[in-house]
């Protein structure tokens, strides 16, 4: 066993594998991580859908080094440092319309908490609906709007004044060849859980506009329009997740422009700055304005490491217009998906919008789900040195979500190992 693993069995707290996997990281470049025996892994779940611009993106970190020899932290409180206010300037421009001021923290569920708590200092209210097989963070408040038991257990009791509706989720719903009609009922739902659920006291409705670790569901295109009509007539903020759905991840800077509305308060974290730690939510002036001097505060909010690195992610997105990369090469590999459902039985839906793909297998027509199949497959592609997710609420759902610098080549060199993984699972070896 290599002196890192050990280690980290002795020393590190890690929360979440099961099992360790048995590979030490080293470096990593584009779309390829490599490992301390210099062997080369094609990354596919771009640790977690964060660098969505590639590992090591040369123009990120040129920006980062040139920042840490001028300033690393100077307490956020009180002095001003630039690179916050250009690259507050910078999502001023490119998030949805009015949405103008941003808060910067370091992790996705820090920026939830903060934008919680503004939402309900700016309406005076206090209750949320959330939806089932959402996943908003770790952190006791961001778990309270989290729809997945598989992520709640051990941690509760959760915040009162939470209720949830059901998730536009039409392949497991009534509606599986009519996804626009499992999103008109589920937006339908939504007055129903205000009516029949809550106080009259919402002060938010909290979403992902395409649900990442629920399974990588995709809302029907009329979906939140259909949803914003109702929190309008309740006087209800809208806050847009898109910590795992934003900066092109879905071939639009924000998955929420897929839809035509503006939410109230935008959610970012993950992609923003190419792997550096940061986090932010943006909204418009008048509810920004809810924060009163003292009211919020992150020590390490809006570091000027990850500030100026993020400002860099960004250029470079518009320069190599990654969402339009996002778009052709999300087609490409989802139409070679669809093309091996035709032949696996596995393989139950294949859905996603951009490079945020998912395909969910399932065992039967009941679409019993076949976890310990994605859990196989998983491995299959591990030992063919290509790195995926596995997600969903009944964990049966692989998830494709590389570096959107990923090139055809390396997408074929993905799926052509997803086949061969799934053509073990599916004819186990006979003894
Ligand atoms: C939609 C969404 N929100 C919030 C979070 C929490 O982000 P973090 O792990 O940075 O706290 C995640 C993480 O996976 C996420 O996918």
């Amino acid at each position: 066993m290599s002196d890192t693993i050990q280690k980290y069995k002795e020393y590190v707290m890690t929360g979440f594998m099961k099992s360790v996997v048995p590979i030490v990281i080293d470096k990593a470049s584009g779309a390829t991580v490599t490992d301390i025996n210099g062997r080369e892994y094609l990354d596919c779940f771009a640790g977690i859908s964060v660098v969505n611009a590639g590992h090591c993106n040369p123009r990120v970190i040129a920006a980062a080094k040139a920042q840490m020899d001028k300033l690393v932290h100077c307490s956020s409180y009180i002095y001003h440092v630039q690179p916050v206010a250009d690259l507050a300037e910078k999502l001023a421009h490119i998030a949805p319309r009015g949405l103008t001021k941003t808060f910067f923290g370091n992790s996705g569920a820090e920026a939830i908490e903060g934008a919680m708590k503004l939402a309900r200092l700016y309406t005076g209210k206090h209750e949320f609906i959330a939806l089932h097989a959402s996943f908003h963070g770790r952190s006791w408040g961001a778990l309270s709007v989290t729809g997945n038991m598989g992520r709640k257990k051990r941690g509760g009791p959760y915040a009162a004044g939470v209720t949830f509706a059901p998730a536009p989720y039409a392949y497991r719903s009534q509606w599986p060849n009519d996804p626009e009609e499992c999103g008109r009922q589920c937006a339908r739902a939504i007055e129903d859980v205000i009516r029949f659920t809550t106080a009259d006291d919402v002060a938010a409705f909290i979403a992902e506009p395409v649900m990442g670790e629920g399974g990588i569901i995709v809302p029907p295109p009329t979906y939140f329009k259909e949803v914003k009509k109702v929190l309008d007539r309740h006087g209800i903020l809208f806050i847009a997740d898109e910590v795992q759905s934003g900066f092109c991840r879905t071939g639009k800077m924000f998955a929420i422009e897929h839809y035509g509305v503006e939410p109230d308060i935008l959610v970012t974290a993950k992609g923003i700055a190419d792997g550096f730690p940061l986090s932010a939510f943006t909204t418009r002036p008048e509810i920004a304005a809810a924060y009163k001097p003292g009211d919020h505060l992150s020590t390490f909010g809006g570091n000027p490491v990850s500030c100026a690195a993020a400002l860099a992610n960004i250029e470079f997105m518009e320069v190599e217009d990654l969402p339009a990369r996002a778009t052709e090469i999300g087609k490409y590999a989802i139409a070679k998906l669809c093309e091996l459902q035709k032949d696996n039985s596995l393989i139950g839906e294949v859905r996603g919008l951009g490079l945020m793909i998912g395909v969910e297998l399932v065992k039967d027509e009941k679409l019993t789900p076949a976890t310990a199949e994605a859990e196989a497959i998983r491995d299959g592609l591990l030992r063919q040195g290509v790195l995926v997710g596995v997600g969903g609420v009944y964990g049966n759902v692989i998830r494709f979500q590389p570096p959107l610098i990923i090139t055809r080549p390396q997408i074929d060199r993905a799926i052509a190992a997803f086949a061969a993984a799934l053509q073990d699972v599916s004819q186990p070896a006979q003894v």
